[in-house]
């Protein structure tokens, strides 16, 4: 049992116990699950077990909170916009839940561990609340809004490489092949001779997270959407980190390419994307 599961009702108590209990779910249907089907596109994989973690935590939450709004990725038509038109359509809200059900899909369907729950709540389009759960290695990733990030109870705090040939960075391969991909394809050509060396895990929510626990010096990536990040962005913040789109803009709810750091390397990573046109924007 993870040993975060809490009953109160505050809404970090909420999303941390349907973090774990999707989590504890996912987890137990690895290699077992039963409907693989495709999205987008051949690459854009969707399961049952997608679907009904994203059914489980919905429940959970509202069961607590039946007047806050939610958005889970399996519950919109999917498209390289999906998230930034529902994002927009939930401009007034008051409380909005933004869920990746299995952030890193690609990995739950090959038996790769690594993928993960996210769970973001943002009051009135400010981020309040992001919780990040990777059940294959029990992290229970929390930052509320002010009071710092922790995994497992334990402060986090971003890495301290000052150069970017110092840095482990994250990037990521998008299954958009037209728009993001060859974007990707250049900010990863150019970061891999200038940085220490380069990882992608597949899963966008989990490589924010270990920016925030200063695993990974930065992440960058082209062509995400807000549940894939909400939570992570919140992590890496409290964590003492930054997080911008990939021209150095202030994140919203609606960006779509992002970068992430210590804060260090900010800088010298939005030149080098910059100068490979690898920004997007
Ligand atoms: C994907 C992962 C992946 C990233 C993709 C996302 P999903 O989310 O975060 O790392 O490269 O852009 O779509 O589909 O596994 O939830
Ligand atoms: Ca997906
Ligand atoms: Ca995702
Ligand atoms: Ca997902």
């Amino acid at each position: 049992k993870p040993a975060f599961v809490v009953g109160s009702k505050s809404y970090t108590a909420v999303a941390i116990n349907a973090a774990a209990k999707a989590g504890e779910w996912i987890k137990s249907r690895v290699g077992i699950y039963k409907q693989l089907d495709t999205k987008t596109s051949p690459q854009d994989l969707v399961t049952e077990v997608d679907k009904g973690a994203e059914v489980m935590i919905r429940k959970l939450i509202q069961t607590h909170f039946p007047d806050h709004d939610f958005l889970g990725e399996e519950s919109v038509e999917p498209g390289a916009e999906a998230s930034a038109k529902a994002v927009a359509g939930y401009a007034d809200s008051e409380y909005l839940w933004i869920v990746d059900p299995i952030d890193g899909t690609t990995n739950f369907v090959h038996g790769n561990p690594y993928f993960c729950v996210s769970i973001a709540l943002a009051v009135k389009g400010e981020l309040m609340l992001g919780v990040i759960y990777d059940p294959m290695h029990d992290e229970m990733f929390v930052a509320e809004k002010g009071k710092g990030a922790y995994v497992h109870g334990n402060p986090m705090a971003v890495s301290k490489e000052a150069a970017l040939s110092d840095s482990l960075m994250a990037v990521g391969y998008n299954p958009d092949r037209n728009f993001a991909l060859p974007l990707n394809m250049k900010g990863i050509t150019a970061l891999a001779t200038q940085t220490r060396s380069l990882r992608t895990m597949g899963s966008a929510a989990l490589q924010l997270a270990y920016v925030a626990a200063g695993r990974l010096t930065g992440y960058y990536e082209v062509g995400l959407n807000a549940w894939d990040i909400a939570a992570g962005v919140l992590l890496v913040t409290e964590s003492g980190g930054k997080v911008t789109d990939t021209q150095g803009g202030a994140f919203s709810l609606q960006t779509r390419h992002l970068a992430a750091t210590n804060g260090l390397i900010h800088q010298e990573l939005l030149q080098s994307l910059e100068a490979s046109g690898a920004t997007g924007l």
